[in-house]
């Protein structure tokens, strides 16, 4: 089983990134054979602005331009695909949100026909979903921040692509939590990632 892990944090030495390295270290444990690929959008150099090439995709004018192709390629390659992201303003990095608006494009994610209706194209592919906070717990309870994120990134992107959100994690306090517990809840992430997601069955049908 092979793994994407999508990474949207400029600093290789952030706690996001290390995050990302303990579940590719956890993916790695899960069994001999399985693998992983990091896609680090910031090193990479991934332009994340919609522009025109983008809109005349989106209007099936056009095919995707080939960096977008090639996006498309490696999702296509992987049984799963973790997102780990910090979040800043209660939503993903507008590095992660760009990366989202121009590679899950109408015609590969989605299919949006004449008459309204949306055909949903991933329903075969899982996703993980790791964003890492640092206000506390109280605060997105109190203010109704988990379940915006959850409608909005979960149900609004991969629900409506036919996606299954396997799993969905928010690792929060991270100015002031000791980083070895989301290090260690990370590596355990990994190590469960192709553990039997019942729930997907029903939605890839
Ligand atoms: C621009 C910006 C916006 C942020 N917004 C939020 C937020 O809305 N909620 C939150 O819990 N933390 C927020 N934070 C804190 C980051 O999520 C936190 O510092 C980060 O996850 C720490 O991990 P890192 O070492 O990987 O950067 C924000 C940070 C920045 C820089």
């Amino acid at each position: 089983m092979h793994a994407l892990l999508v990474i949207a944090h400029p600093d290789p030495k952030s706690l996001s990134h290390g995050i990302a390295a303990r579940i590719a270290e956890g993916v790695a444990l899960s069994g001999a054979g399985n693998s992983t690929e990091i896609g680090d959008l910031a090193a990479e150099g991934f332009d994340p602005s919609f522009g025109l090439a983008d809109i005349a995709v989106h209007r099936r004018e056009a095919p995707p331009p080939a960096e977008i192709v090639a996006e498309q390629a490696r999702i296509d390659r992987a049984d799963a695909l973790v997102l780990v992201y910090p979040v800043y303003w209660w939503s993903m990095p507008g590095l992660l949100k760009g990366w989202i608006d121009r590679v899950f494009a109408n015609g590969w994610a989605y299919e949006a026909g004449p008459d309204g209706k949306v055909v949903k194209k991933l329903r075969h592919l899982k996703v993980h979903l790791v964003g890492i906070g640092g206000a506390d717990a109280r605060t997105y309870a109190r203010h109704g921040y988990f379940e915006a994120m959850k409608t909005q990134i979960d149900h609004g992107i991969f629900d409506y692509c036919g996606a299954c959100v396997v799993t969905s994690e928010l690792l929060l306090d991270s100015d002031s939590q000791d980083p070895g517990l989301h290090l260690e809840a990370a590596r355990a992430i990994g190590r469960n990632l192709f553990d039997a997601a019942t729930h997907c069955e029903a939605t890839a049908a």
